[in-house]
């Protein structure tokens, strides 16, 4: 996550500079590595959208199926690391979204992509302390791809009823709140470059055992999608798969809403900060310029373009229900009220770590950046306190 990956330098010893990387960087290392490149040997370059693919989803080598590691002593963390704070906010909005969806009982709460399944262990915590009404009817599920932080889910929500399930549509009718903490940015994207001449797309090919960046004319579905205003030499991502998640889950969520928070923008502001393109790896707390150093070893991510993810959901039956910062979001949820006093000195010293917490959870130039987008199915579409503070609802 953008904000808080922290950036370091690549450690050079452990990588092999390479001749045609923009990112100067590839080593192939480990067994997806060496998957991707047969497969590279066998049909010719795979585009960029299926090397992240086999990078990040690989069945048995692939970042999240058996590398990820998230948190203070993992790669990267997320809002949800910092405190319960953030699922006490969002133990707030979703307990407004079923009240505003006439509270539906029972009612399903699905997170999608839990990571370490903390955010659903602080929200179920707040909600229950602090809308029983709403807690007492909840059916909380997981929608996790990964089994190996499927294990990890289970340990901090033990003792919890809950239901996990690999693809939505399995959890459906799902009748409630859905929502997605920085997912969106994990799926696959394809690359293109706009050059003299056209658009290109970026493939992956292979030399000398080194992974290389090929660059092939874009199919014309793709050469559409890239903006007109991009310079030359410009990078921009289309991500389909991502498009087509957000889409699959409109035929699940009969009714309720759908929340999305990432680090991301409409086209415009995507244009204006991100023309050399996004896409990037972490591993532990370091930016990893090039993605294609150390496939399944890395996690890789690119900004979302939420104006993209509008058009897939409203184009699958969901209806736009506002757009904020995180920090517009969290503030208009109370994030900084309910808290208890400090009496003693320790309490005063937990106090101001939580309010240390919170700072970076709003922090503008950080995690506060985030965009917070919301959808409704068969729900009112007006009147979120989530997006009640929002500046400007752009997206
Ligand atoms: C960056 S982590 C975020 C974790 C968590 N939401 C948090 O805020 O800490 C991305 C999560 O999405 C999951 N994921 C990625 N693609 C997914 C998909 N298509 N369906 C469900 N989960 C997915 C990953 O396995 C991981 O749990």
């Amino acid at each position: 996550m953008e904000g808080i990956r922290l950036q370091a330098e690549v450690n050079e010893d452990s990588i092999k500079r390479s001749a045609s990387s923009p990112y100067g960087y590839a080593r192939v290392v480990g067994s997806v590595a060496e998957r991707i490149v047969g497969r590279i040997r066998a049909s010719g370059p795979m585009t960029f959208a299926d090397y992240m693919e086999a990078a990040l989803f690989d069945p048995e080598d692939g970042y999240y199926t058996r590398h990820a590691s998230l948190g203070f002593d993992g790669d990267y963390f997320t809002s949800a690391d910092l405190g319960p704070a953030f699922g006490r906010a969002l133990a707030r909005a979703v307990a407004d979204l079923w009240a505003l969806a006439d509270r539906p009982v029972p009612w399903d709460l699905v997170e999608a992509g839990a990571g370490r399944g903390i955010v659903m262990r602080d929200l179920l915590a707040a909600l229950e302390r602090e809308r029983p009404d709403a807690a007492r009817s909840a059916r909380p599920a997981i929608v996790e791809v990964s089994s190996r932080l499927r294990v990890q889910q289970s340990l901090a929500l033990e003792g919890r009823d809950l239901r996990w399930a690999s693809v939505a549509h399995t959890l459906a009718p799902i009748q409630g709140v859905v929502f997605a903490n920085e997912v969106l940015d994990a799926f696959p994207v394809h690359v293109l470059v706009r050059a003299a001449d056209g658009v290109r797309e970026v493939y992956v090919g292979e030399r000398d055992g080194a992974l290389v960046e090929v660059l092939r004319p874009a199919s014309a579905d793709l050469r559409l999608r890239s903006p007109d205003a991009l310079p030359v030499g410009g990078r921009w991502e289309v991500s389909p798969a991502a498009e087509g998640w957000v889409a699959s889950l409109a035929p699940a969520l009969v009714s309720g809403y759908l929340v999305l928070i990432d680090y991301g923008g409409d086209e415009t502001d995507l244009l204006s900060r991100e023309g050399g393109g996004t896409v990037r790896g972490f591993a532990r707390h370091r930016l990893v310029p090039d993605p294609l150093a150390e496939p399944g070893r890395l996690d890789l991510t690119a900004t979302v373009n939420f104006t993209a993810i509008r058009r897939a959901a409203e184009g699958a039956g969901f209806r736009f229900a506002g757009s904020a910062t995180q920090r517009e979001v969290l503030l208009a949820l109370g994030i900084r009220e309910g808290t208890p006093r400090p009496a003693t000195p320790i309490e005063q010293l937990r106090a101001a770590t939580r309010r240390s917490a919170i700072d970076l959870l709003l922090d503008p130039s950080g995690l506060g950046a985030f965009r917070v987008v919301c959808f409704a199915k068969d729900a009112p579409a007006e009147g979120l306190r989530m997006f009640s503070g929002a500046v400007a609802a752009r997206v």
